[in-house]
């Protein structure tokens, strides 16, 4: 059925106004002033809400086996607790263990989605080794659709691959012309220094900081950069934590390097003081790079402002608190899993605390949570834009809504909520994906396996 959203106070990266918005099939085909209702239309009063394009989270793991164990959500809960929170696109990092070729590391995750999803999906190629066969694997899954790479300078004996790998992967991507998203972490410095904090005795979750200190994700940020400046290929930092990554970023690209960077919602708002809470409750708050110092969210709000950071991800990892992360890393926090969940919540947090409390305003925050990841990663105007041919994926948001996060009754898969009791300030009121109503008023509405992977061409050349 055809969707009449009136009144809205439609809001882009660089567009505002006041205006109805009509969607026919999958696309938006009219903005204007009192658009005509043709009969049999639904209409969808905006009034007094805020009309944005569909929120896209550019880095998420739905399907992660990691440290041992697997993260908790799967596409089917993943994909609602995105759209519940906004999101109608997320990307996938497809993460093989370096047993497994990036052929078939493809296809285990492509099947992991098929019909499964709600919202609208693609994927980054994990490079987790780099052999004979990779470039030709490489080559054919670039050619079907998914543009992007990510590699790992973390995660050794996982995820993590050599100088070696890291610059065939760089030339080849610079050929294929994908972008080449990175975890920037020296993972030498980090098993050297945990290793010696565990023989000092030091096994608690304030030893997974002391092992990964802000200089040991600048040396991955600089040492990135400098194989992106060898090679020419385009970078993208992911979840960048602390200053001194984000000015190796900088310098970087002051000498022409092609780097953007990427934030999470977590690095904005809280610190490391959580991962440091006693009874174990600091196991929730490990990830990598770790939680900074507080003086760190300043600047990052700063570069988000100024343009130095374009996106607001969540990195999404959800793994259980009581069954996983205690479980396995309570005695040594080598084997905590990495990760916090944050999907649903990412939108109405960097709302409630970044355009609320006059950190960012309105297209600031579109761009930095939807419109900034469709540009970077092929998918723009398609998605990430309220334009005539565009996708209907729409958010009407609702200012004056007021709750508190707390794991019960959230639908991503995990049994603790890292934002628990923080109050929010306006949440999604109607989500549709491509013209479907995907969401009323905190509802799932919508339909599993309607979700679509999303082929994207590449564009780095
Ligand atoms: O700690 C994190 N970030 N876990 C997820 C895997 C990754 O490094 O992105
Ligand atoms: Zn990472
Ligand atoms: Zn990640």
């Amino acid at each position: 059925m055809p969707l009449l959203i009136k009144n809205g106070h439609l809001i882009g990266a660089d567009t505002e106004a006041f205006a109805d918005l009509y969607c026919e099939g999958e696309t938006i085909t009219r903005i204007g002033r009192d658009l005509e209702v043709p009969p049999g239309t639904e209409v969808i009063d905006a009034t007094g809400k805020l009309v944005f394009p569909g929120f896209i989270d550019p880095h998420t793991h739905l399907h992660l086996p990691f440290m041992g164990t697997c993260a908790k959500d799967d596409y089917v809960s993943g994909t609602q607790a995105a759209l519940l929170g906004g999101t109608t696109t997320l990307f996938e990092m497809i993460c093989p263990p370096r047993s497994m070729g990036a052929g078939e590391g493809y296809e285990t995750w492509l099947a992991q989605a098929e019909g499964k999803a709600a919202c609208d999906y693609a994927h980054h190629m994990g490079v987790t080794r780099f052999d004979a066969g990779t470039a030709d694997e490489l080559r054919e899954i670039v050619k079907r659709g998914t543009a992007s790479l990510k590699v790992f300078l973390a995660y050794q004996g996982a995820f993590g691959i050599d100088d070696t790998e890291l610059y065939r992967t760089l030339k080849l991507a610079r050929e294929l012309g994908a972008m080449v998203c990175a975890h920037c972490e020296n993972e030498t410095l980090v098993a050297e220094r945990a290793r010696e904090l565990v023989a000092a005795g030091v096994t608690g979750p304030e030893g997974h900081y002391q092992s990964r200190p802000p200089r040991v994700e600048a040396e991955g940020v600089h040492h990135l950069c400098s194989f992106a400046e060898l090679t020419g290929a385009s970078v993208y930092c992911v979840h960048t934590s602390c200053a001194e990554a984000l000015s190796e970023a900088v310098a970087a690209r002051q000498r022409g390097v092609k780097v953007s960077v990427e934030t999470l919602i977590q690095y904005l708002l809280i610190d490391k003081t959580y991962a440091e809470r006693p009874g174990g409750e600091g196991l929730k708050y490990v990830m990598s790079p770790p939680l900074r110092e507080a003086a760190n969210q300043e600047v990052l709000w700063g570069a988000l402002r100024s343009g130095v950071v374009s996106t607001v991800a969540s990195d999404h990892a959800p793994f259980d608190f009581y069954g996983q992360k205690l479980a396995l890393g309570g005695e040594d926090f080598r084997n905590i899993p990495n990760g916090i969940p944050a999907l649903e919540d990412r939108v109405n947090l960097l709302y409630s605390y970044g355009v609320k409390r006059g950190r960012m305003d309105l297209s600031q925050f579109v761009a930095a949570a939807s419109t900034n990841a469709a540009k970077l990663f092929g998918l723009y105007p398609r998605k990430g834009s309220l334009s005539i041919g565009a996708d209907a994926d729409v958010v009407v948001y609702d200012p004056a809504y007021r709750g508190r996060l707390a794991a019960a009754g959230q639908r991503q898969n995990v049994d603790y909520n890292a934002f628990e009791g923080w109050e929010i300030e306006g949440r999604p009121w109607v989500v549709t994906l491509r013209g479907q109503v995907a969401v009323r008023e905190g509802r799932f509405v919508g339909e599993v396996g309607r979700g679509r992977r999303l082929e994207r061409a590449a564009t780095y050349f």
